[in-house]
């Protein structure tokens, strides 16, 4: 079954915790959090705290999507928040074997991010120790941009090569995912799709997930 992540982001922060209620009631399966840092990504938003404060709102995983600098200063904190996927981007890591170490020596699942014009072959040497792969299907920093489509080729060869070389990272995939391209980003290889503004523009979350899903059960007849 494909995931469904919704991105805070897009959501109502003067009311963030029933959004996230109503979220988890409409059948999501986990929580997508977006830390920028207004240097990797031009945009500043939320930090450890918020992660805390959404912790104690929903049992659902916690998916935190760090687009920051220098990641490996702040992984222990997001731990502490409650973290329970940390992503971080390859374009910010020098380290990147090491700060995937970091993570996992802790328990918390690991992913890695790419931006859509960072080559799929620069994964090759650490696709084999991660959980998750992130493509980015915009240029990471807003909500509400447009699904860069010359990406879908890049999650199709991200999940063959990841299938034909039996590893068991999932394809995750955010930016510009709504009901109308969810069936093409699924069918080219996506195990779990983001959706920001797409879910929370939506007047009621549960129509919204019961489209999504019964759109995606098609899958298998198409
Ligand atoms: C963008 C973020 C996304 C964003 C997706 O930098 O990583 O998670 O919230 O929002 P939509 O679905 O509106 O593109
Ligand atoms: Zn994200």
């Amino acid at each position: 079954m494909v995931l469904i992540a919704p991105s805070i982001l897009s959501a109502d922060f003067g009311r963030l915790a029933e959004e996230i209620i109503e979220a988890e009631q409409a059948g999501v399966d986990m929580i997508h959090i977006d830390v920028m840092d207004g240097h990797f990504v031009p945009n500043i938003t939320v930090g450890p705290l918020v992660v805390e404060a959404v912790r104690k709102v929903t049992k659902l995983p916690l998916d935190v999507h760090l687009m920051i600098m220098n990641p490996e200063k702040y992984i222990q904190d997001f731990i502490n928040a409650g973290a329970d996927i940390i992503t971080v981007h390859l374009e910010a890591c020098i380290h990147l074997n090491r700060v995937v170490g970091q993570i996992k020596e802790k328990n918390i699942k690991a992913g890695v991010s790419l931006n859509p014009a960072t080559p799929l072959s620069f994964i090759d040497e650490i696709i084999h120790e991660i959980d998750l792969l992130l493509i980015m299907t915009v240029n990471p920093g807003f909500g509400g941009q447009q699904f860069i489509s010359s990406c879908l080729d890049k999650i199709k060869r991200a999940k063959s090569m990841i299938l034909s070389r039996g590893f068991n990272a999932l394809v995750e995939v955010d930016g510009g995912v709504k009901l109308e391209n969810s069936i093409e980003i699924v069918k080219a290889g996506a195990d779990i799709l983001v959706i920001g503004s797409a879910f929370f523009s939506a007047t009621n979350y549960k129509e919204f997930m019961r489209k999504l899903r019964e759109q995606l059960n098609l899958i298998k007849f198409l």
